[in-house]
């Protein structure tokens, strides 16, 4: 899928809530205004540039998909998404990256201090917006994901060059740091503004599964990808000492030589590109194809809760953009 190929993909799938995931976007400008001439230099940088949306479309189309919509939905849909923003903003920073969406971040655009700022801005901007809802849902979901995935990150960071990690523990932290937002944008489309807590359970179910494989997808997108495809830097999490899915597979099936290598792929000093070093000495492309076997396992899993809904455009819709986790290239 080339890079147009992949924006057009998803545009089609989305069409059956178009105008809804506009409606959202324009409640996500309007957030993320500010009227201080250095703070909206800063807010223009990321307004303009927008990822994927895939978290603010599955609150919609969960919502859709379930009989449950309500004018609120796109709000609830844009607090996710500026949450994202705001995990992204201070994630760049953790991991040192250089790109992001295709521009630089804003950690390299300006420096780590703005950037743990403006994070902290649109975490303020996504709970404010939050608070003015009907419903305490949204804000007390929300409050505990952002929780449980900065909990997900700090756990990660004390895990680094952990070859020896579980895929249960490396599964756990994936789930905190990224599913858990996967899951809470399914249940509030789902129960969005109190609703039926067993349909909200069982989406969130399918969020998570999704948010897991699109995260172990992500990880071997780290390994595999380009700069230029992918729109952010490659190959941060062997520079950084994150032993990822892939990895761990790769460094089991080693023997102890290899396993040797590997470590010092990540630990020796002054190893120009640690990926390629990698790749050197172990075989990656079969870590990386256990590691995606396992992320379409998760994404049928989702799909099988995704067929206990009645059938409709928007679950049609779901089914895709499940599929579109794994196939995508940016
Ligand atoms: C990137 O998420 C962060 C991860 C959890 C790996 P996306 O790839 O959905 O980011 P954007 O919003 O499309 O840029
Ligand atoms: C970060 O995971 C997940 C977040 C919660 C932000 P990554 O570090 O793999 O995300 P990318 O690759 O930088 O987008
Ligand atoms: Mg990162
Ligand atoms: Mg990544």
């Amino acid at each position: 899928m080339g890079v147009k190929g992949s924006k057009a993909v998803l545009a089609e799938l989305l069409l059956p809530v178009a105008p809804e995931m506009e409606r959202m976007r324009a409640i996500l400008s309007a957030q993320i205004l500010e009227s201080s001439p250095a703070v909206s230099d800063m807010t223009d940088h990321v307004a303009r540039f927008q990822g994927k949306q895939l978290r603010g479309a599955l609150v919609l189309l969960s919502g859709e998909a379930t009989g449950n919509t309500t004018d609120e939905h796109a709000a609830v849909a844009a607090i996710v998404e500026l949450i994202h923003l705001a995990t992204l903003v201070h994630d760049d920073i953790l991991d040192g990256a250089e790109v992001r969406r295709r521009v630089a971040c804003v950690n390299q655009r300006w420096d780590n201090q703005i950037a743990v700022l403006l994070g902290d801005f649109l975490y303020a901007r996504a709970f404010a917006l939050s608070t003015q809802l009907s419903s305490r849902l949204c804000s007390r979901l929300l409050a505990d994901t952002t929780r449980t995935l900065c909990v997900g990150e700090i756990e990660q960071s004390t895990r680094r060059f952990d070859f020896e990690m579980s895929q249960a523990d490396y599964e756990k932290i994936a789930s905190q740091k990224t599913a858990s937002l996967y899951a809470a944008a399914c249940e509030l489309g789902a129960r969005y503004p109190g609703g039926n807590q067993e349909l909200g359970a069982r989406m969130a179910e399918a969020g998570r599964c999704l948010g897991l494989a699109f995260q172990i997808v992500d990880d071997c997108l780290d390994l595999t990808a380009r700069e230029e495809e992918l729109g952010k830097t490659v190959g941060t999490d062997v520079e950084d000492g994150k032993v990822t899915l892939p990895v761990l597979h790769a460094y089991r099936a080693s023997g102890e030589t290899a396993r040797a290598a590997i470590r010092d792929a990540y630990t020796q000093p002054d190893v120009s590109d640690r990926r390629a070093a990698l790749f050197a000495v172990c075989d990656v492309s079969a870590g990386v194809a256990e590691a995606e076997a396992r992320a379409r396992a998760l994404v049928d899993a989702a799909l099988e809760i995704l067929a206990t809904l009645p059938p409709s455009d928007a679950s049609r819709s779901m089914e895709g953009l499940f599929q579109f986790v794994l196939s995508r290239n940016q």
